[in-house]
């Protein structure tokens, strides 16, 4: 299974359609009934499914960490525990990275897509390797698209950092994301280390089950346009973050991203200068599903636009993921077979954003075959 080497129809910016003024979105936009976001639900039988705006993901301070009150740190360790049990996803303060470097980052991004349509152009990006100015993920003909561009890059492995690849205006651009990434690199390594002590391995296995330092780490910014018919469309899809970790800036203006939680879809409400952290598929594989990447979505609004910065962390492309063998176990053998990166990730890049399904189907098919061993 090869990745194509072109977009199957042209390619339209939805900040076009969107500066157009055209005062309803056309079809290819449009969410068929069940997955729009005015239906709160996945099923309409309960009456649990009323909008949920009182609740929000919790919110973890990190300071104290790395200071000498062991119960301090206990306490954190147990909160960023139950949040990767119970949510998948969490906000993460006082985390290291400066407020200033986190503002400048979305800036930069802001004044990129808010340049004319001809100076984004030439970094107008294909599905070879998504790298560049993108408007869709997948490559079906004729697939319902979602309401969103978007700007993906490389930071590592350095064999794939290419700085031609990466805008060069504004100015200081390259230079701030550069900063971005060092930054964000370290924090998911020392992340990296909290949840491999709290699933009670030493605190190396899961950096290294990863690839040690040989990990892959890349950016996709996000730019929403405001939406005439923001109940119609999404702007984007059901998915789970196939890779590692991620650490998602969002914006500080525009509320947009909701987490399902059972048959709820929860808006977050970002604190300020917060990382949103959320547990992608490759740690469930690793955590035996201990840890779960639980489905998020965006939707848009039409008053304002949307620009957020979701730094994936992933494990080298090249080597076998599996479940820990420390979390396998006779009353819990192993939920899922190893599979690469580069072969898992080829799913959402062929077919788009679709929930859970990736990860799900591996889980099937390995439970299929425990239950039948001759087949
Ligand atoms: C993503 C993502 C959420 C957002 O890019 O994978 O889930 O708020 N983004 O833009
Ligand atoms: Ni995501």
């Amino acid at each position: 299974m090869n990745s194509p080497v072109d977009w199957p129809e042209p390619i339209v910016r939805v900040q076009s359609l969107s500066e157009s003024e055209v005062p309803v979105i056309p079809d290819r936009y449009i969410k068929p009934p069940l997955e729009r976001p005015t239906i709160n639900s996945t099923t309409t039988t309960t009456t649990a499914d009323a909008p949920r705006d009182d609740v929000n993901i919790p919110i973890i301070d990190l300071q104290g960490l790395y200071g000498d009150d062991d119960n301090l740190r206990t306490t954190i360790l147990g909160q960023i525990s139950e949040a990767c049990r119970e949510w998948g996803f969490f906000q993460i303060l006082n985390h290291g990275v400066c407020p200033q470097l986190m503002d400048r980052a979305r800036e930069v991004w802001r004044e990129f897509f808010h340049l004319p349509l001809e100076m984004k152009q030439p970094y107008a990006n294909s599905p070879k390797t998504y790298e560049g100015y993108g408007s869709r993920l997948g490559v079906e003909k004729g697939a319902i698209l979602d309401w969103s561009d978007y700007y993906f890059l490389h930071y590592l492995p350095l064999s794939l950092k290419d700085y031609n690849k990466w805008p060069a205006l504004p100015a200081d651009c390259r230079e701030v994301l550069d900063e971005y990434g060092k930054e964000l690199v370290n924090l998911c390594g020392r992340l990296m280390k909290l949840l491999s002590l709290n699933l009670g391995l030493e605190e190396d296995i899961l950096q290294n089950a990863f690839g040690g330092q040989n990990i892959g780490a890349c950016l996709r910014v996000n730019f929403y346009p405001k939406c005439p018919q923001p109940d119609l469309t999404l702007g984007l899809s059901s998915h789970s973050d196939p890779g590692g970790m991620t650490l998602l800036l969002p914006d500080d203006q525009v509320p947009g991203l909701q987490v399902r939680r059972e048959n709820n879809w929860i808006t977050v409400k970002p604190a300020r200068h917060a990382f949103i952290v959320n547990i992608g598929d490759q740690i469930q594989v690793l955590s035996n599903a201990i840890y779960k990447s639980v489905e998020h979505r965006v939707i848009v609004n039409s008053g304002q636009e949307r620009v957020s910065l979701a730094f994936f962390y992933n494990p080298k492309s090249d080597i076998p993921i599996e479940p820990a063998k420390e979390l396998v176990a006779h009353d819990r053998p192993a939920l899922y077979p190893p599979m690469t990166f580069d072969e898992y990730r080829l799913f959402i890049r062929l077919r788009g954003p679709r929930g859970k399904s990736q990860v799900e189907s591996l889980r099937s098919q390995n439970t299929y075959e425990f239950h039948n061993p001759r087949s």
